[in-house]
Formats: C-alpha cells, structure tokens, sequence
C-alpha cells in the first residue's frame, strides 16, 4: 500500500475565513414526521409546499408531509412542476400565489432544483422588482421569507448552501444568485427517500457533489491541512459508496453516506481557510442552460478538459488529487505522469458510474463552434469577465476547453 501524501511541514496561512451554515439536520429515517414542529418552531403558520414533477406524488411523500401538516394545525397550499434547470416562469407563478395566499414560510419537497425554485420564490415574494435582478446583478435582496426542504436527491447541496440557480426561459439563460439570508431553516433527510433515484441521477449528484468538492480542492493556497483532509474524505467517500448504492439502491447504510456527503460537500466545510475556483460550474451552467442536461452529468463532460487545461498551475495538487483520491501509485521521477493519470482515473470513474467525459457523449452529437461561441459569450458575460481562480480564464481560455471537451 502506498503512503497518502501529507504536506504538514509546509502549511500556508489560513486565508480568514466566515463558516456561516445555520441549517438545522433532521437526519434519519421517519425524520419528515417531525416537518409541522419544524416549521413552528421557525415561525412558519403558512405554508407553500413547493414540489417537482412526479416523484415525491409517486412515493406518496408528498402526501405525507400534506397529512401532516394537517395533523400539525399548519395551514398549507400546493404549487408543483418544478423541472430540473428551474425555470424563471414557475417562479413568477410562485411569488404571485404566496402573495395572495399570505404565505410566510416555504417548504421545498425534493432536489436542487425544488429548493433553489423555493429559495428565488421566497426572495421575490420581499421585492418590489424582479426578482430576476437579483440573480442579473441589479440589485441585492434584503429580504426573503424563510425556506426548509424535506430532500429527495442528494447532489446540488442546496439545503445547506446560500445559492439558488434558476433558468430564464427568455434566452435559456441559467443564473446563480449567493446570499446567506437563503439558508434554509432546516433539512430533513431520509436517506430512505432516495431508494427510487434512478441510476442516472444518483451517479450525478455524486458527481456534482464531488465537484463541490473539487472546486475547492484545485486551490493556491496549498495544502490547509485539515480542510484538505476534509475534501479528500469526502471525495474518497462518495466515490467508494456509489458502487454500493448503485449496486444496493435499497441499502440505507450506503445511501446514507451519500446523502450525508451531498450536504458536507456544500456547507462551505471544505472550503474554510482557501480560495475556491468554481470554473467548472461556470462553464457547466452553459451547457445546462442551453441543452437542459443533468447538471451532474454536463459536470463530468467539462472536469477533464479544465484539468488538463490548467493542470501545470499546479502539479503538485493534482499529483495529491491523483494519490490520495485517486488512488494512482506516486511515480517521484514524474510527477506530470501522476497528475495526467489522476485525470485519466477520475474518467475512469466516470465512465464506470453512466457519466459522460465530453459534451458529445452528453448531448449525443457534436456540438457547433457557434454554440461553443455563443457559450463563451454568456460565460463571459460578452467577454467582460472571467471564471476560475486555480487558474483565471479568460473568454479564450473557456473557448479552448469548450473545444478540448467537444
Ligand atoms: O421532478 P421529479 O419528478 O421530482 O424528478 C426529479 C428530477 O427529474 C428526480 N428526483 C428527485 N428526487 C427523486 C427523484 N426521482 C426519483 N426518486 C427521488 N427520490 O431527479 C431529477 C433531478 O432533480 P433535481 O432537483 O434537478 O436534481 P439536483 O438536486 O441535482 O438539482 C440540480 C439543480 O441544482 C442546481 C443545478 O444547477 C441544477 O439546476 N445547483 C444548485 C446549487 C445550489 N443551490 O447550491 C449548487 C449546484 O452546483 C447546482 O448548480
Ligand atoms: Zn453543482
């Protein structure tokens, strides 16, 4: 067995740090019997349970939670239909509903999706304007009623995080909005909720959560000890369980590090003390804003083109990457073999989860170099600015890994 590699004797400064993450975890099976309590306790009195397309109708969850808010004296009205890739329409629809309903309290039943169109409803319903300025940089919100979530999918790590991401039909264009006053109240999490994730998706919340991961892990500031440890433990985890779980999709005790993971992965955690990049998920929310892919899965498209892109940044991190998560064999005399064979491990892994390694295999036909441009040109925000801080890019930098990921 070959030694991980540790850096203790060359810690860097911790870059000081806000650990902000007031979610309350309700972690376990029958967790949502508690939902009517939690939402009184956070002031809740009336309700708009926000929900996806099919599945928590199917799985009778909806119903439940329905039951007992009516046990709970909670008054509560319904709005569904939420699609992955959020859309912008539906939260409009939303905001109108809780104005006239007086709602003061939203509780998302489902993913990444459901919470963050739950997350954009409850800021809206505080603003005079759109609330699509907030996520255009118009304007800051102050004000947003309080949010909770009963989380169906592990992956985008929104029922801990400050970020909601939504689709504005008009243009397919596919905005994040950060601000800590978003943080949802609580989480309830029932990892036997997540037995009827089809493959596909469970494989792509791995691979969004491990990216949560990543996007802090490829930093500057070296090795932080602890936080290191942190992200490593948490890529290590994710990526030994999904073969259990996709193996065992009924198995609690798998599934239930996975969505444990989905939340540690997106607390900020594995980020304290470093500059984090998130390139990887500008240049996926392109690919998902215009084709309406799993954002999981446009994920794994893009990774091993950016990591290829900048890897001579910093080799010394992907050769870490490649040891200790990837478990590579440490070649001293070449540590640029290392790294390059990290990558190629980790698309591997890939590959033997469902996930795709470059657009093509995505979206299932070649992509055009105008739908490449007209990318770069909103990933730019027409060319004004840039993604990334492992390495900064430019508009020609994400043209070039566009076209590296074809
Ligand atoms: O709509 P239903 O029928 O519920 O089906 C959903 C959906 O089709 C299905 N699903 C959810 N729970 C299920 C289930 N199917 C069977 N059994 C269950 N228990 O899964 C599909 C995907 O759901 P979605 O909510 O879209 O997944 P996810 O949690 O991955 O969310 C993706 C969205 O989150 C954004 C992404 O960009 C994307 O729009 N992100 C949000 C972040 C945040 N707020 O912090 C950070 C992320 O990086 C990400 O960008
Ligand atoms: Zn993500």
């Amino acid at each position: 067995m070959q030694l991980r590699i540790t850096n203790t004797k060359h810690l860097r400064i911790m870059k000081d740090f806000n650990y902000y993450a007031p979610t309350e975890v309700v972690f376990g099976k029958e967790s949502e019997e508690q939902v009517a309590h939690l939402i009184k306790k956070y002031d809740g009195h009336r309700v708009l349970v926000h929900y996806g397309g099919q599945s928590a109708k199917r799985s009778g969850l909806l119903d439940k939670i329905c039951r007992l808010l009516d046990e709970g004296g909670v008054f509560h009205t319904e709005l569904g239909g939420v699609v992955p890739n959020p859309r912008l329409s539906l939260v409009h629809k939303g905001i109108q509903l809780c104005k006239e309903q007086q709602i003061d309290f939203i509780l998302a039943v489902g993913g990444g999706s459901v919470i963050d169109s739950a997350k954009a409803i409850a800021y809206g319903v505080c603003y005079e304007g759109d609330v699509w300025d907030f996520y255009m940089r118009k304007a800051e919100a102050k004000a947003c009623l309080p949010v909770a979530s009963v989380l169906t999918i592990p992956a985008a790590g929104s029922e801990m995080s400050e970020a909601s991401v939504i689709t504005n039909e008009d243009g397919d264009i596919k905005l994040g909005y950060s601000n800590n006053i978003s943080r949802p109240k609580f989480a309830i999490m029932n990892p036997e909720r997540t037995y009827t994730l089809p493959p596909y998706q469970t494989a792509a919340g791995v691979t969004d959560m491990m990216m949560h991961t990543m996007e802090r892990y490829f930093t500057h500031d070296g090795d932080m000890d602890l936080t290191t440890a942190i992200a490593e433990a948490v890529l290590r985890t994710m990526k030994d369980n999904i073969f259990y779980v996709l193996r065992n999709p009924e198995d609690y005790r798998f599934r239930a590090q996975i969505m444990w993971g989905g939340s540690v992965a997106h607390n900020g955690l594995t980020g304290c003390g470093i500059h984090d990049d998130w390139a990887t998920h500008q240049l996926e929310h392109e690919l998902s804003g215009m084709f309406d892919v799993t954002h999981g899965a446009g994920l794994a498209a893009i990774w091993p083109s950016w990591a290829r892109y900048v890897y001579k940044e910093d080799v010394s991190r992907f050769v870490r990457f490649a040891v200790n998560v990837m478990d590579v064999p440490n070649d001293f005399a070449d540590p640029e073999g290392t790294a390059l064979r990290g990558i190629e491990a980790m698309e591997r892994f890939y590959h033997a989860i469902g996930m795709p390694i470059n657009i093509h295999e995505l979206i299932g036909r070649e992509i055009t170099d105008d739908e490449i441009k007209e990318m770069v040109r909103k990933c730019s925000r027409n060319y004004s600015s840039t993604c990334g801080c492992f390495k900064v890019l430019q508009a020609e930098d994400m043209e070039k890994i566009y076209q590296m990921a074809k």
